[in-house]
């Protein structure tokens, strides 16, 4: 989330999903074409051909959802991650509390609000990667928190694995030119090799192998890592630039952001949220600006991803799976994750959050430092 600020407006965002065909991937028991209208201020409807939403009925953030013994776990960003538990994605969900016991341990602005949680089990134990960062800037880490016991806790939070703009070798490349948020983390099925996802803005997408442990990465000063996806922007400089400054514009302006590592034989599968996220607060971005879930897939974890048409993710590819439907009743989806359905014999499902104009596209956009 790059500019999603204070994550007070959960209201406004629900959990959703829709299931995923065998195909490319894409939306199955889609609805019929809805024609183009006009909402509110602006135009946020621009799509044709997606299914509705199914509700999740839970007011989440960039969700996360793992299912564990028949069971769905819920994760969202917000004050020391709160998450839920449910024998239905649809619910009811009930509260187990939060991941942390306060701030983060990472010593930096954010630490009471972390954002975009991606959670996974492994061996018998939860890893919980979330951010900590400062909107509009890349001052920004990603740490983790684990616990063997999903539904009493304790969490134990482990801190810091990478840092942009200041601290833990930000100065390095490709720390130097990325932002450390939105984790998202895959163990590769072939081989075992964990590696972790990160970015947002600047130069976008990058992954590098984590330790084995899972919670370091592998080569900290000197990472092997590999940008996997770069938006291109028409009639601007595209250049592609190992350092940048620590906070915003002009070179926080490529709207990818987001991304969630999926396997599913005999692809990868990269998912990321392009557009803008948030502060629709009085007019809305032109029709296709805003947030829509788009993926490419790849032969290996460390890409090259490409699009249906071929086009390279670090091209400025992506096959946009699901954006704004329905006059308004599902608009910006995003913060997407995966779950899988081999354990259930169902499809996968795609879950994301979404505004809803009925609900409210407002966000609080008032954040003290943000200038
Ligand atoms: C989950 O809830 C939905 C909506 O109420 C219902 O249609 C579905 O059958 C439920 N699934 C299970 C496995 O109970
Ligand atoms: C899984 O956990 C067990 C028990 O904690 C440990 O002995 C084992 O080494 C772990 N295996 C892997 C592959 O991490
Ligand atoms: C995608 O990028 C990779 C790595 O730069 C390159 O080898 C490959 O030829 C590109 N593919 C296409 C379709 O542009």
């Amino acid at each position: 989330m790059f500019a999603s600020i204070e994550h007070r407006a959960y209201q406004m965002v629900l959990l959703s999903l829709v299931a995923l065909s065998l195909a490319f991937i894409s939306p199955v028991n889609a609805a019929p074409p809805v024609a183009s209208g006009t909402v509110g201020v602006g135009s946020p409807v621009q799509t044709t051909g997606y299914p509705i939403a199914l509700q999740g009925n839970l007011q989440v953030h960039d969700p996360s959802v793992i299912r564990y013994n028949n069971n769905y776990y819920a994760f969202t960003g917000g004050v020391s991650i709160p998450y839920f538990k449910a024998s239905n994605m649809s619910g009811p969900w009930e509260s187990l509390g939060t991941v942390l016991n306060g701030p983060s341990v990472i010593q930096r602005e954010g630490r009471e609000d972390p954002w975009a949680p991606n959670v996974m089990e492994y061996n018998g134990s939860f890893y919980c990667y979330y951010a900590v960062s400062r909107d509009g800037t890349r001052e920004s880490s990603i740490g983790v928190a684990i616990t063997a016991d999903i539904d009493r806790g304790p969490w134990t939070d482990l801190g810091e694995i990478i840092a942009t703009g200041t601290g833990l070798f930000s100065s390095n490349y490709p720390y130097s030119a990325s932002n450390a948020i939105d984790p998202s983390v895959l163990i590769d099925p072939k081989n075992g090799q964990p590696y972790l996802a990160w970015g947002s803005y600047w130069t976008n997408i990058w992954q590098a192998p984590l330790a084995s442990q899972l919670t370091s990465v592998e080569d900290r000063e000197d990472p092997d890592a590999v940008n996997l996806a770069y938006d291109i922007l028409p009639g601007e400089d595209n250049a592609f630039l190992k350092s940048y400054p620590a906070t915003r514009e002009p070179d926080g302006t490529r709207p990818v952001e987001g991304s969630f590592m999926y396997y599913r034989e005999p692809w990868y599968y990269l998912w990321f949220s392009h557009g803008q996220c948030c502060n629709f607060e009085s007019t809305l971005p032109p029709a296709g600006d805003e947030y829509s879930i788009r993926v490419g897939r790849s032969a290996t974890i460390q890409g090259p991803y490409v699009d249906e048409s071929g086009t390279n993710l670090t091209d400025g590819g992506g096959t946009i799976i699901y954006g704004s439907n329905n006059n308004g009743v599902v608009y910006a989806p995003g913060g997407q994750g995966i779950m899988s359905g081999a354990e259930t014999g169902d499809f996968d499902i795609l879950y994301y959050h979404y505004l809803n104009e009925d609900i409210g596209l407002n966000y609080d956009v008032r954040i003290p430092g943000n200038s």
